[in-house]
């Protein structure tokens, strides 16, 4: 449904509407033309996703942390889709220095033009470290990793016409907090509490995102999608890293239930793609408890709106990884003048 529809309903209805109706992965569209890039789609729904993309025509870059798992990873995509232009860039999230490098690489890639971002690798679950820059792990790889990535890509996301950054949150945000003014160096670490926070700062710099484009008139989409529950390794692996074998198990038995990567990538999609997406809107799947199901617009916690918490993260963010977001982007980048 779009707003130019005779149905007498005023735009946000329409909208609204819109983004409750049967979505599936045959709506994304034709993608020829377009670049994106998937962070984490060497396996799991990154991986998922990277191949949907693919599929419907988009030059797809996988970042991964490993080079060996990217190029299989890239491999596997063009074996399931003959026509398929994938490339594979090396990003250790929790290395500053080699998401700097990784942006570098993608925009010689893309030639300096790049239509969509999705911020998706992520740990759960892992023991108490920090990295080399003294930030907990869970906050470092999947906030500040992709707060660094995204700004280091912006001047490519904003070389294209209608760029959009997708970020990937979950519904155990819900459980996330904002629990000091340190992040990024709690005083009692709890790993599960340490993912569900991160979730949730992953909905607090969509915000960020979303407020700093529409202040500059930027074209610049800013999203967020969970997947729901999902047949995975996530946690799990880490548990067993940590030889937690039965907390482990006990997770893999219930991620056997969930839905498959390959459907839990459809509210990535339709954030990625839909044309009725407006800035800061959060997908998920529209099933029981948004467990899984086709995709529709969901609602975030009231914490994840918090204008304060988006504020200060945001100032913490440009802090830790010494990035900051233009005050005033150029010219050429706004809505008046697309490149
Ligand atoms: N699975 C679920 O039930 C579920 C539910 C809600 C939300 N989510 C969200 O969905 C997203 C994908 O999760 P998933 O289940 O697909 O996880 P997964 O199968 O464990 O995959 C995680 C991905 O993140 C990458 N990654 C991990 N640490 C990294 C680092 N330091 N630097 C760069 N990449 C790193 C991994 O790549 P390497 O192997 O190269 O490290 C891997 O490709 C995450 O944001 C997660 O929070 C998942």
């Amino acid at each position: 449904m779009r707003e130019s529809d005779s149905t007498g309903l005023p735009g946000p209805w329409l909208r609204w509407r819109a983004t409750r109706e049967l979505w599936t992965a045959a709506d994304i569209g034709d993608l020829s033309g377009r670049a994106a890039v998937v962070t984490g789609s060497c396996r799991g729904i990154g991986a998922a996703v990277a191949e949907h993309l693919a599929r419907h025509g988009a030059r797809v870059i996988i970042a991964c942390s490993s080079s060996a798992h990217g190029r299989t990873a890239a491999a596997a995509v063009r074996q399931k889709v003959a026509s398929a232009q994938v490339d594979s860039v090396v990003c250790e999230l929790a290395e500053p220095t080699q998401v700097r490098q990784c942006a570098d690489q993608i925009i010689s890639l893309t030639a300096g033009r790049l239509d969509l971002l999705v911020n998706n690798a992520a740990v759960a679950a892992v023991p108490f470290a920090r990295t080399a820059d003294g930030n907990e792990m869970h906050f470092a790889v999947n906030h500040l990793g992709h707060f660094t990535l995204t700004g280091h890509l912006l001047p490519a996301l904003l070389n294209a016409p209608q760029p959009r950054v997708v970020n990937v949150s979950s519904i155990l945000h819900w459980l996330g907090r904002c629990r000091s003014d340190r992040p990024h160096l709690p005083r009692r670490y709890h790993r599960w509490r340490a993912y569900f926070d991160s979730k949730l700062a992953n909905l607090l710099f969509t915000q960020g995102l979303s407020a700093w484009a529409d202040t500059h008139e930027l074209p610049l989409l800013a999203l967020s999608a969970h997947p729901g529950l999902v047949n995975t390794t996530l946690g799990s692996s880490a548990l067993h890293a940590d030889r937690r074998h039965a907390e482990a198990r006990l997770l893999e038995s219930m991620q056997a239930r969930w839905h498959s990567p390959s459907h839990a990538a459809w509210p990535l999609l339709r954030a990625a793609t839909d044309a009725n997406a407006a800035n800061g809107d959060f997908y998920g799947p529209g099933g029981r408890w948004e467990w899984s199901g086709t995709p529709v617009r969901v609602r975030a916690a009231h914490r994840a709106l918090d204008a304060r918490a988006i504020a200060r993260l945001w100032d913490l963010s440009q802090q830790l990884t010494r990035h900051s977001f233009p005050v005033s982007p150029t010219q050429s980048a706004r809505k008046d003048n697309p490149a």
